[in-house]
């Protein structure tokens, strides 16, 4: 379970977050939602330790986050999965290398272990067929581990960052605006991949969106950013009959 308590940040005289109080239950498929430079991603970026708060802290299944050292941190990140603002694939590597950046970074070396792994995560977010003999398999394996993101589409590029966040089997998966720009149908399709990765793999997820499909999609609960403060907090059914104005605007200007 994450805890968000009392947190406040400020980036020089302007204050970003002020005393935000959240709970993300295990389990839960938590949107977070607000204006274009509300403060999303630096709230999503105090839950995995990338920022310290001024004030208040989050705890992650009761460790505190910004008590942390280095290696603690590190550890705590193995069981988080997160998928940046736009993809933020490294050019130069292929997707197989993509994918397992983190199980690099932790040290493992056994090529056949890595192999599997990204085989499973990319099959997972539909990028690698299922229901083919084991020779088509790998040919295809073969073609999609050595592509570079530049020849990948949007959507594609999306689904590998997905892929890459689901290695290591994470207890948490967070998203910062993972349909942002993509068309209609493949927006449906990563909205369809994250609730099944929340249903089948049990995982608690955070995500970011401004796109209020999305979010009738996949929520459990909604959460609103508002001039720093938690503005709104509730179900699907209390934000689509909230009379609060700031809600209003913004549902209905994203509909
Ligand atoms: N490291 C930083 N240093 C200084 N200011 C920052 C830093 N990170 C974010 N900000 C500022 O904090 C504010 C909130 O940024 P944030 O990226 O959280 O917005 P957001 O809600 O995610 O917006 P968007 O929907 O456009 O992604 C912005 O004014 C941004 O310029
Ligand atoms: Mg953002």
């Amino acid at each position: 379970m994450i805890q968000i308590r009392n947190l406040s940040k400020s980036f020089g005289d302007k204050q970003i977050l002020s005393n935000i109080n959240l709970d993300i239950h295990l389990g839960e498929t938590l949107c977070i939602i607000g204006k274009s430079g509300c403060g999303k991603s630096v709230l999503l970026k105090h839950i995995v330790g990338l920022l310290q708060p001024d004030s208040g802290y989050v705890s992650m299944d009761d460790s505190k986050i910004s008590a942390l050292d280095q290696k603690q941190l590190f550890n705590v990140r193995k069981c988080i999965g997160y998928v940046f603002q736009g993809a933020a694939l490294f050019d130069s590597y292929n997707v197989f290398e993509n994918t397992v950046l983190k199980l690099l970074e932790s040290g493992e070396k056994d090529y056949t272990k890595l192999a599997n792994d990204a085989k499973f995560v990319l099959s997972a977010v539909g990028l690698l067929p299922e229901d083919i003999n084991s020779s088509e398999f790998e040919k295809e394996w073969t073609i999609l581990a050595n592509k570079k993101p530049s020849e990948l589409s949007g959507g594609m590029k999306k689904r590998v960052g997905v892929a890459r966040a689901l290695i290591g089997s994470p207890d948490y998966i967070f998203y910062d605006e993972p349909t942002t720009g993509l068309d209609p149908v493949t927006s449906q399709q990563i909205d369809d991949l994250i609730a099944n990765l929340a249903n089948q793999l049990k995982v608690t997820s955070i995500i970011i969106t401004h796109d209020m499909f999305s979010v009738y999609n996949i929520a459990d609960k909604v959460a609103m950013l508002h001039d720093g403060n938690l503005h709104f907090y509730g179900s699907i059914p209390e934000i689509k009959n909230s009379n609060d104005d700031v809600v209003r605007e913004f549902i209905e200007r994203y509909q």
